[in-house]
C-alpha cells in the first residue's frame, strides 16, 4: 500500500516547497496547519486539488488525534513551528506551545498509530553559535541562545526520547538558512527585497558581520526527501550548502541585482541603514553536512547568484504577495528596529 504522509506546516515557506515536490513525485499529502500570520494556502496553488487539508493545531492533542485517527498516517514530516527568533524575544511563549507542545502532541499521537518514519524538521541553531572558525557536525553539544533556539532544541530532546524509550522511528534534519520564494519578508531576504524596491532603509543589525549558510528551500526539500527515502530512525542528519555569507554581503547582492532590474538614481545600496544589534544574536552558523552526503548522497547544488536572482524576480512577479505581508509587519518594525 502507498505511504500515507501527512506534512504538518504545509501552508509555511519550506512547508509548501515540499507538498510541492511531495506532488510532483505522485503523492497525495495530508497537511495539517494552523494558518497562523505566516501560514498561506496560497503556496500551494499550484497544486490544489492534489493534496488534502486539515486547519488545525499541533499544540491541541484532541485536534490532532482525531486527525491521526481519520488518516491513519504511515509517514510523518513536521515543520509546524513558530519561526522567527526575533518574535521569540518579544513573544515566546507561542514558541513553547507550537514547538515543544506541539511537537509532543505529534510524537505521541504517531506513537498512538505506530507511524513508519516521523521526520523532525530542526534548525542548525540548536547547536548556539560559531566564532571565525569550525562547523557544527551532528554530534557538536545542543547550546541554544534564543528562545527560538531553545524551544527547537526541546523539540528534538523529544523526538529522541520517543526513539529511546518506545522505539518511534524519528529522524532529525537540521537544515541551515533558507531563502527562495514564498518566505514571508519578516525574514532578511524578503525583508530585504521589499525595503529595497520601496526605496525605504534597509535595516542591518549591528555591523552586518554575522553570517549565514543560506540553502536555496528546493535544494533543502530535495535533501528532506532523501533522509524520507533512506535516511535512519535515531539518526541526525544537518543540511547546509557550504554558502557562507556576512549579512551585509547578502544585502549588497540583492542591491546588485536590483540595479539591473529596476535601476534608479542612486545604487540601493544606500538605503543599507545600520540598526540597534538584535539581543544575544548569533555570530556565526555553520554545517558540516558530510553525513548526509557520503550516507545519503545528497549535496545542494543551487549556487547563491541563481537561487539569489530566481528569489528577486519571484518577488517582483509576486510584488502583490509581498506588499500585503509586509504590511502587516509595520508596527513590528516600528518596536524592533532602534538606530
Ligand atoms: P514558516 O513560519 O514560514 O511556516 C510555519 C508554518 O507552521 C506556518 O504555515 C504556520 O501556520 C504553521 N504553524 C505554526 N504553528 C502551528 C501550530 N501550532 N499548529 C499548526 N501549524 C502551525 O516557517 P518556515 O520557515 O517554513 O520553517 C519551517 C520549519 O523549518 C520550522 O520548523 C523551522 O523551525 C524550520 N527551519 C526553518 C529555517 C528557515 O530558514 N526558515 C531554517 C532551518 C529550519
Ligand atoms: P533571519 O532571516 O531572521 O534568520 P535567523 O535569525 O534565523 O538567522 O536573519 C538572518 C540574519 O540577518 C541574522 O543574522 C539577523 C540578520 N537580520 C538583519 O540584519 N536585519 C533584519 O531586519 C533581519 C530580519 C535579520
Amino acid at each position: 500500500m502507498a505511504d500515507t504522509v501527512l506534512v504538518t506546516g504545509g501552508a509555511g515557506f519550506i512547508g509548501s516547497e515540499f507538498v510541492r515536490q511531495a506532488v510532483e513525485n505522485g503523492l497525495y499529502p495530508i497537511v495539517v496547519d494552523r494558518l497562523t500570520y505566516s501560514g498561506d494556502l496560497r503556496r500551494l496553488s499550484p497544486v490544489i486539488g492534489n493534496f488534502k487539508f486539515y486547519e488545525a493545531n499541533t499544540a491541541n492533542y484532541s485536534e490532532i488525534l482525531e486527525i491521526f485517527n481519520q488518516e491513519k498516517p504511515s509517514i510523518v514530516v513536521h515543520f509546524a513551528a513558530e519561526s522567527h527568533v526575533d518574535r521569540s524575544i518579544f513573544e515566546p511563549h507561542a514558541f513553547i506551545d507550537s514547538n515543544i507542545k506541539g511537537t509532543l502532541n505529534l510524537l505521541e499521537a504517531s506513537k498512538e498509530l505506530a507511524v513508519r518514519l516521523f521526520i523532525n524538521i530542526s534548525t542548525d541553531e540548536v547547536y548556539g553559535e560559531l566564532g571565525t572558525q569550525g562547523y557544527f557536525s551532528e554530534d557538536s553539544p545542543l547550546k541554544p541562545n534564543s528562545p527560538y533556539a531553545v524551544s527547537k532544541a526541546a523539540q528534538d530532546m523529544l523526538g529522541r526520547s520517543y526513539y529511546k524509550t518506545f522505539g518511534l522511528p524519528v529522524a532529525t534534519v537540521r537544515p541551515s538558512n533558507n531563502y527562495g520564494p514564498w518566505q514571508y519578508p519578516e525574514k532578511l531576504i524578503p525583508l530585504a527585497i521589499f525595503k529595497a524596491i520601496h526605496l525605504e532603509e534597509i535595516p542591518i543589525y549591528g555591523n552586518g558581520e554575522n553570517i549565514r549558510e543560506w540553502l536555496f528551500v528546493s535544494d533543502c526539500i530535495e535533501g528532506i526527501f532523501k533522509v524520507l527515502e533512506s535516511g535512519k530512525p535515531g539518526e541526525v542528519y544537518n543540511i547546509g550548502s557550504g554558502i557562507e555569507l556576512k549579512n551585509i554581503d547578502v544585502v549588497k547582492k540583492i542591491c546588485r541585482i536590483l540595479d539591473d532590474l529596476i535601476p534608479q538614481k542612486k545604487p540601493y545600496e544606500s538605503l543599507i541603514t545600520f540598526v540597534k544589534d538584535r539581543p544575544g544574536h548569533d555570530f556565526r552558523y555553520g554545517l558540516d553536512s558530510s553525513k548526509i552526503q557520503y550516507e545519503l548522497h545528497f549535496q545542494a547544488h543551487t549556487s547563491f547568484e541563481e537561487g539569489l536572482y530566481k528569489t528577486v524576480t519571484w518577488y517582483l512577479k509576486n510584488r502583490e504577495w509581498l506588499e500585503e505581508k509586509a504590511s502587516k509587519l509595520r508596527d513590528f518594525w516600528t518596536k524592533n528596529y532602534k538606530k
